[in-house]
């Protein structure tokens, strides 16, 4: 087993490269099995998550051929299964886009029901429900999802709830639907336009992605496309929180500033500066920080992903701070981790009240998941003494060379084999 050892209380300075968002990538890549031709796919993140989604398109039959690190061609041409049921589709949530994709495509798909990080209940009706108001039949068994349909029909889909997965879900399916479909209260994530812009490459007709309604005209067939993914929004948020967590200086570099919007306000709001380029945000914390309350919503609101990154800086600002996480029922597991770095946090519910502490002190602790990971190598950025982080897999799964890209900045971050 891996696991990173850091020890903190480095001030982090210089300049990080942001990767591909693994978000887009996850919806892009199935979204290319659509397609009657090869794409090819720049700028992808090289994490578990993107292998994870190539060896099931490998799986059911096609090409991922990798061009270089970030560049991976994508090959359905000759036909592919429609039955995803294997290990590997379990293991990442993102994989119910299969069920998108193989539907617009052949009308029919099994997927195995996705697995990923664990806060809580993650259901999938709404995006059943929007491929049934398509005209699909869906059967849910033991494990999998059958949906099958002669043909699928345009339809006007209002979301009980905004979802960014039955979004991009019901997006993929409707694209290839014999006429209009709108889908209202959509959610507004970079991702869902960054999904829905490349699929317009490939010759879909897709109107309002970013805004609350999506309207779709179905189209018989799609090409392949060349398309370079948007930088990770979460990854530049989490290297913008290690700047602020160890007053430090870094520029944040292939970005969309815009995306870090709700983000830069509340580190302006908490004393810290910044100055934004066209595709960078330089990030300078030489002053005290106070506690700020936070509540995550959907975009553009400030992301649940980047909350506990968010809980990991607050500990240590002066005075009170309060996060409300309003998307998922139970995302604080890893503030059991923080405390034993002497985090101070009560949680009542959806609510978490840190009172800020001087500093971390280093121990061992766990990523419980992919996010927690990250709150988890924060802290330890800013602890004394040494940190020990278990469960690196889980951090693997969405930040690419995250030792490398914080040891340029001057942390002190190892990865080990731990042979027991
Ligand atoms: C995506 C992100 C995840 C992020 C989340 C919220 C990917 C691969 N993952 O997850 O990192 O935390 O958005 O920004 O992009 N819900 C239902 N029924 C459904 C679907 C969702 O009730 O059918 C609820 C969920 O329980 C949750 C909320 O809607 O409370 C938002 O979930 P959703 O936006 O769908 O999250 P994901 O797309 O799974």
């Amino acid at each position: 087993m891996e696991k990173l050892l850091v020890k903190g209380r480095k001030r982090l300075v210089g300049e990080v490269m942001i990767s591909g968002a693994k978000n887009a990538a996850v919806a892009v890549l199935p979204a290319a099995i659509m397609a009657g031709g090869k794409s090819v796919l720049e700028n992808l993140p090289n994490i578990e998550d993107v292998s994870c989604i190539c060896n099931t398109i490998e799986k059911l039959g096609g090409k991922c051929i990798r061009r270089d690190k970030h560049t991976i061609e994508i090959d359905c041409s000759e036909g592919i299964d429609y039955c995803a049921t294997f290990e590997e589709v379990q293991r990442i949530r993102a994989s119910y886009y299969f069920l998108g994709a193989l539907l617009a495509r052949y009308k029919k798909a099994e997927v195995a029901m996705p697995g990923g990080c664990n806060f809580g209940k993650r259901p999938i009706d709404l995006h059943l429900k929007g491929f049934r108001a398509l005209g699909a039949t869906v059967e849910e068994e033991c494990g999998f999802v059958r949906a099958y349909a002669d043909k699928l029909v345009g339809a006007p889909i209002y979301m009980d709830q905004v979802s960014v997965g039955a979004t991009i879900n019901i997006m993929l399916a409707a694209t290839m639907a014999e006429g209009v479909t709108t889908i209202e209260n959509a959610a507004k994530e970079p991702h869902v336009v960054d999904t829905a812009n490349y699929l317009n490459m490939m010759g879909a007709n897709i109107k309002g992605a970013g805004t609350d309604v999506i309207r779709i005209i179905g189209v018989e067939k799609l090409n392949g496309a060349q398309y370079a993914i948007i930088p990770d929004q979460i990854e530049a948020g989490t290297y913008m929180i290690a700047a602020a967590i160890t007053g430090g200086d870094v520029l944040v570099k292939n970005i969309i500033p815009k995306h870090m919007d709700s983000l830069t306000a509340k580190l302006v709001e908490m004393n810290v500066k910044m100055e934004e380029g066209d595709d960078s945000i330089r990030v300078m914390a030489n002053k005290p920080l106070r506690g700020v309350n936070v509540k995550t919503m959907s975009y553009p609101g400030f992301p649940t992903d980047l909350q506990p990154q968010m809980a990991a800086l607050l500990s240590i600002c002066n005075g009170t701070s309060v996060i409300t996480e309003n998307v998922w029922e139970n995302r604080y597991q890893y503030i059991e981790e923080l405390c034993k770095l002497g985090a101070k946090v009560d949680i009542n519910g959806r609510i978490a009240t840190i009172e800020g502490i001087p500093h971390y002190q280093g121990a061992k602790v766990e990523a419980t998941d992919l996010r927690a990971g990250a709150a988890m190598i924060l802290a330890a950025l800013a602890a004394e003494g040494t940190t020990q982080i278990d469960g690196v897999r889980y951090i693997d799964r969405g930040y690419e060379d995250v030792e490398m890209k914080l040891s340029t900045l001057g942390a002190d971050i190892q990865r080990v084999l731990d042979k027991n």
